[in-house]
């Protein structure tokens, strides 16, 4: 039920920190240690490469879990759009192992490519918010997000439980494959949990933003590079989905090679700075927009802000800023949908669960 909130979707929104402390107290021992299923640590040692197959947001979230697998666990990584997969089906590798990202557990898209790698006795493993779902069932393995329901359509909570649930996932195989990091995931996701109440806590600002660069825009451009721009396409789904504005995410670089043209007077261009090896590279896009009329909005990390940011985030640790900058992308759509009276929870021509392929 929602209780006091006038939608599911912001409900669902504040509940993230809350989501992130479950999934700790769930993934760890009393020894503090990470506890997982030793059946997945060993799918996971065995395999020689990871295929995420996902569809919408939880493909958005295995984009951020390949950096978190490549980059902590030394594991190559593809991710692919279950749709496209399962009638152009890439060379695969000699030990795969298949990761089915999916808050329902029930798409249909997702499960067409589970049907096709069980038919080839490829090891698969889910990890979804439903674990008696359909793709739970038929997989080998099950991870648990905990996230608790989800019900508005828009989906907020069930991807950041994702990527925490990917986190801990790849420093277990780090761990497991004998790799010193120098990272606790639990001590760095408790500081992530903070981040998001204190950002839960900063609605108004959010409103603002949205009031101030989408009450009559018909468009909007998502830019950032590496983990940012994963969350610009997240946070453009996010907008377009429930106002119906046209949004997109770009590769801040990718922007001078062809999008830069849509750029007019006016054009809201939401830019994320969270990363330090590119914060100034992207401050070159958001110039170079900005020059040809864009009205930036720049949403920078603790520590890499600058004079005239619209908006600052907590500091957290660099390979998690996913969780924290996604809120206020999450916060300005669902503001974006109720000053434009769209119905937030329930968006036009969408089903929570896409059942059919
Ligand atoms: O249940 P799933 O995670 O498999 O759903 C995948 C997509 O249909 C879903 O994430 C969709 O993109 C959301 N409505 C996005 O907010």
């Amino acid at each position: 039920e929602k209780g006091t909130y006038p939608h599911f979707m912001l409900k669902e929104i504040d509940e993230q920190p809350f989501v992130i402390r479950k999934i700790i107290q769930e993934y760890q021992d009393e020894h503090d240690q990470i506890k997982l299923d030793p059946n997945v640590r060993q799918a996971m040692l065995n395999c020689d490469r990871v295929y995420i197959i996902a569809c919408g947001t939880s493909y958005h979230a295995g984009l951020v879990g390949k950096q978190f697998m490549e980059k902590l666990a030394n594991i190559p990584v593809e991710v692919h759009v279950a749709s496209e997969f399962s009638y152009n089906m890439p060379l695969i590798s000699e030990k795969p192992l298949f990761i089915y990202i999916s808050q329902s557990g029930e798409t249909a898209d997702s499960r067409s490519v589970l049907v096709q790698t069980n038919a080839k006795d490829y090891p698969s493993l889910t990890i979804t918010n439903a674990p008696g779902s359909t793709l739970s069932r038929e997989a080998d393995y099950t991870l648990h997000l905990h996230a608790g329901p989800e019900i508005a359509v828009a989906s907020t909570k069930a991807y950041t439980a994702q990527l925490a649930v990917l986190v801990i996932l790849a420093v277990d195989t780090a761990q497991a494959k004998g790799i010193e990091l120098n990272f606790n995931p639990m001590q760095e996701l408790a500081i992530v949990a903070n981040a998001m109440e204190a950002l839960c806590d900063q609605k108004e600002e959010m409103e603002k933003i949205a009031a101030e660069y989408l009450t009559v825009a018909r468009n909007c451009f998502f830019i950032g590079r590496s983990a940012d721009f994963f969350v610009g396409l997240e946070g453009a789904l996010k907008l377009k989905e429930i106002s119906y504005i046209q949004a997109e995410g770009f590769a801040g670089g990718e922007l001078k090679h062809g999008t830069i043209a849509l750029i007019e007077e006016g054009t809201p261009v939401i830019a994320l700075a969270t990363q330090a090896n590119v914060n100034y590279s992207i401050r070159g896009n958001v110039k170079e927009v900005a020059a040809r009329g864009a009205y930036p909005c720049i949403i920078s990390m603790r520590g890499l802000d600058q004079e005239g940011d619209t908006f600052v985030l907590p500091e957290v640790h660099e390979l998690l800023t996913p969780l924290v900058s996604v809120i206020p992308l999450q916060l300005i759509a669902y503001y974006a949908a109720l000053h434009r009276d769209c119905d937030v929870d329930k968006p036009r021509n969408l089903a929570k669960s896409v059942t059919v392929e």
